[in-house]
């Protein structure tokens, strides 16, 4: 059976079953979604500063306190550290802002978004573009976890992780850190399993949150729409395998690729604006996939080639620490 929780390595307990946030409509669209997870029994939030939505998850959560409907300490707040931020004299202003934005006095988990330091455009708040092409620095996020840490100790972040980052980045991290690193968010879905990553995290005490859980669909579409870099994968819940157990379970295909997920001990942090999808998305603890199945579910890995967000932008994808490769 899957618990409902994982134990992060310093005995924090974070719900398995997170709601993801990040939305290309404009952050009002999350106001109603937020409200329906809530009301649903979510109570870990997956949030960036690069959503531009934390000021919205943070009055929802606000309004949640006032009303006694929860106490902070039951919730599970996550946000991250910006590309444009990963840089030690950027760190703080950053942090600063998404605390500030949510209203908190501090975050659950604070990720390192992506190993890679982009300029920051200030006077858009946003990545330095020019022709198309994404300006980075030189990255140095061994500096930028040992300001991450002294966070630690002023009481302002309780756990710090990663996201995006591979083996060797997060050895590198492992290597120099007075804290180790709690967590890695990474893309996990039954076309991309990661097998050896999330292999190495639980051989080093790291818990895993596999983000687009469901290969975020609504990602290939935009990318469809931008022109940006984009392979046409078939839809995983449109995969005939997992029609068919859900077929056999009678459970949704998002429920059967969601509760393979957490029987393989991983968190996940699925995003819908949909409030049946939302409920479904929960609803996941009345049943248990077979090891026959979940061996099924396992031969489905397509590798780097099932990778959704490949972040595969010009700039990023040219940069010594671009983790994909
Ligand atoms: N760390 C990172 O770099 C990173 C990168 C990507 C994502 N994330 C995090 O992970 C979260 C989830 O990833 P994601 O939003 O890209 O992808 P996802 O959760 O895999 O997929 C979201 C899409 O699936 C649809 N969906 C959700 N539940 C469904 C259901 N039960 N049946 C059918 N369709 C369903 C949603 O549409 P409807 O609205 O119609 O339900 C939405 O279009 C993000 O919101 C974000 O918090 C982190």
């Amino acid at each position: 059976m899957a618990n409902r929780t994982i134990t992060l390595n310093d005995g924090t307990e974070m719900p398995v079953l997170g709601f993801g946030t990040c939305q290309f409509g404009g952050p009002e669209t999350m106001i109603k979604p937020l409200q329906v997870a809530f009301e649903s029994g979510y109570r870990h939030f997956d949030t960036a500063y690069t959503y531009k939505n934390e000021k919205v998850l943070g009055k929802a959560i606000s309004g949640w306190i006032e009303k006694k409907l929860v106490e902070r300490k039951d919730l599970f707040i996550t946000t991250k550290l910006p590309m444009y931020g990963v840089h030690p004299e950027r760190v703080e202003k950053f942090f600063n802002s998404s605390l500030d934005r949510l209203g908190l006095d501090y975050v659950d988990l604070y990720l390192i978004h992506f190993p890679v330091c982009g300029k920051y455009n200030e006077k858009e708040d946003t990545y330095l573009i020019e022709n198309s092409v994404f300006l980075t620095e030189e990255t140095n996020y061994i500096e930028v976890w040992k300001i991450l840490e002294k966070m630690v100790d002023a009481g302002k972040i309780k756990n710090i992780g990663l996201s995006n980052f591979n083996i060797s980045q997060i050895t590198k991290i492992l290597n120099e850190a007075r804290i180790k690193p709690a967590n890695l968010q990474i893309e996990v879905h039954p076309y991309l399993q990661n097998n050896e990553l999330i292999e190495f995290c639980k051989e080093n005490g790291i818990s895993v949150v596999a983000y687009a859980p469901l290969a975020s669909p609504e990602l290939r579409t935009i990318l469809k729409l931008t022109g940006l870099p984009f392979r046409n994968y078939p839809s995983v819940m449109g995969d005939d395998t997992i029609i068919t157990l859900s077929k056999k379970y009678s459970k949704s295909p998002a429920q059967i690729i969601l509760r393979f997920t957490i029987q393989r001990g991983l968190a996940a942090i699925p995003k819908s604006l949909n409030a049946c999808h939302i409920k479904e998305n929960i609803d996941i603890f009345d049943f248990q996939l077979d090891e026959d199945d979940m061996s099924l579910l396992a031969s489905l890995d397509k590798g780097n080639e099932g990778r959704v967000c490949r972040v595969d932008f010009k700039g990023i994808l040219e940069h010594p620490e671009y983790p994909f490769k």
